[in-house]
């Protein structure tokens, strides 16, 4: 049986290196697999914290840490994916149906959010059992 997990996908961005330091860009229509209609960011993350918590019913996301470190854990249910984010030109693709956790968040890391939709509260499943039981 497919799940959601299996479209999980890595990605890596372009890095322009020069002395003054690095840049890094991403273009809708390239790199990203969805339309970006709304971007967010976590910061100023006190230690120990964990974010996400949540499953989208429809909306794509990509995920970056663009400074510091923190583990991104994404389950169906069944089986965890725990992929370590340290890389600003490196996101991760998370379809509809995955719960997602962040853990471990360095002093002074900001992850950054591309999303396909409008915030919409009622795109998110919080309920650990009511997203079981969907899944
Ligand atoms: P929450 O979903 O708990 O954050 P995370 O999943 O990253 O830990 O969101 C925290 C609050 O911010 C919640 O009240 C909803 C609000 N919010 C918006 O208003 N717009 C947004 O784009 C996002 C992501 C959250």
């Amino acid at each position: 049986m497919s799940s959601p997990l299996d479209r999980v996908k890595e990605y890596e961005f372009p890095k322009v290196s020069d002395p003054r330091g690095n840049l890094s860009f991403i273009e809708e229509g390239r790199h990203v697999p969805f339309p970006i209609r709304r971007v967010f960011y976590i910061y100023d993350i006190p230690s120990g914290s964990t974010r996400g918590g949540h499953a989208h019913r429809e909306q794509q996301q990509l995920v970056l840490c663009i400074s510091g470190a923190f583990e991104l854990r994404l389950t169906d249910g069944h089986r965890e994916i725990s992929i370590p984010m340290n890389r600003p030109y490196k996101g991760v693709y998370v379809p509809p149906g995955v719960w997602l956790t962040m853990h471990d968040f360095t002093t002074g890391s900001i992850c950054l959010v591309l999303c396909s939709g409008e915030y919409e509260e009622s795109d998110y499943i919080r309920d650990l059992d009511e997203y079981l039981r969907l899944i």
